[in-house]
């Protein structure tokens, strides 16, 4: 099977994982903002570049029902104006797999690099693979990290940032991860926010937000803007940090939230979000 067979994705027996009703919410928002970036970058820089550092398999199965859908790699693949070249970062080698026959179906002409493992663990590689880039043969990408939860290290963002031209658009699991998981993350000897937000000295500022009612999501996203700051990140209002919630419970789940040195970017992410 393939998925030109009228462009609807179904069991092909390759993995497929399970996803709640609301990944279709983003993959509408990141496949809306990749369609305005690719389209609206091509004719000021030489080549467009698309990594995912947490890629999955290319579909996925809406928990609860018998429909699939097709995951943001290839939704990535299949833009009008699709981007001179993708990397995908898989950590589970039969997920990547999976993505790579199907990236093979919908786009075989593609240039897409694949790299198995932790994103984390393999940025210098993922780094190698973002052509470098001159005065004469500009290159930017659009870094899209979509993690089940806080794992994505600030320092993978910096590697990435300080070497290349990189807009990121970032799921940040704060409902999802960091709220379900707060007793544990606070706990003087567990360092996942420290290394999400690439400080360990949050803890006193989280002291002192509490006085005023901050609530940990919303300072985790705060001072994940702050951190994106120190790069050079134009820092985002909250309110543009898009919320998705949940459809079985209605809980706010995770923020899409996007960061760009530069406020064209921010001018496509208020179309998207219009
Ligand atoms: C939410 S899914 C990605 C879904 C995909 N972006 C989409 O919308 O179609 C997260 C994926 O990241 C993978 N993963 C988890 N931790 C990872 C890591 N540290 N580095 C790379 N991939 C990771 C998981 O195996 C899973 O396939």
């Amino acid at each position: 099977m393939s998925v030109e067979d009228g462009d609807v994705p179904h069991d092909d027996g390759l993995i497929a994982p399970e996803v709640g009703a609301w990944a279709e919410t983003k993959h509408r928002l990141v496949s809306l903002y990749a369609t305005l970036f690719s389209s609206g970058m091509k004719a000021k820089w030489s080549r467009r570049v698309y990594v995912e550092l947490y890629a999955g398999a290319g579909y996925s199965k809406i928990r609860s029902t018998s429909k699939f859908i097709l995951g943001s790699p290839l939704l990535g693949l299949k833009l009008k104006d699709p981007f001179d070249k993708y990397i995908f970062c898989e950590e589970k080698p039969k997920t990547l797999n999976a993505l790579k026959i199907r990236a093979r179906q919908v786009a075989p002409d593609a240039h897409i690099s694949y790299i198995q493992g932790n994103c984390n663990k393999r940025v210098s590689d993922i780094l190698a693979e973002i052509p470098q880039g001159s005065p004469t043969d500009t290159v930017l990408s659009l870094c899209f990290a979509d993690p089940f939860d806080i794992s994505l290290e600030f320092e993978t963002i910096r590697t990435l940032a300080k070497a290349r031209y990189v807009d990121f658009l970032v799921l940040l699991a704060l409902g999802m991860d960091a709220n379900r998981n707060y007793e544990h993350y606070l706990r003087e000897d567990a360092d996942k926010v420290d290394k999400f937000l690439g400080s360990d000295s949050w803890r006193e500022r989280w002291a002192t937000a509490q006085w005023d009612a901050v609530k940990f999501t919303r300072f985790l996203a705060d001072e994940f803007t702050k951190s994106m700051a120190t790069l050079g990140y134009i820092p985002p209002p909250h309110y543009t940090m898009k919320e998705v919630r949940s459809l079985e419970k209605n809980l706010p789940w995770y923020r899409l939230a996007l960061f760009s040195r530069h406020e064209r970017a921010y001018q496509f992410w208020g179309q998207v979000l219009k």
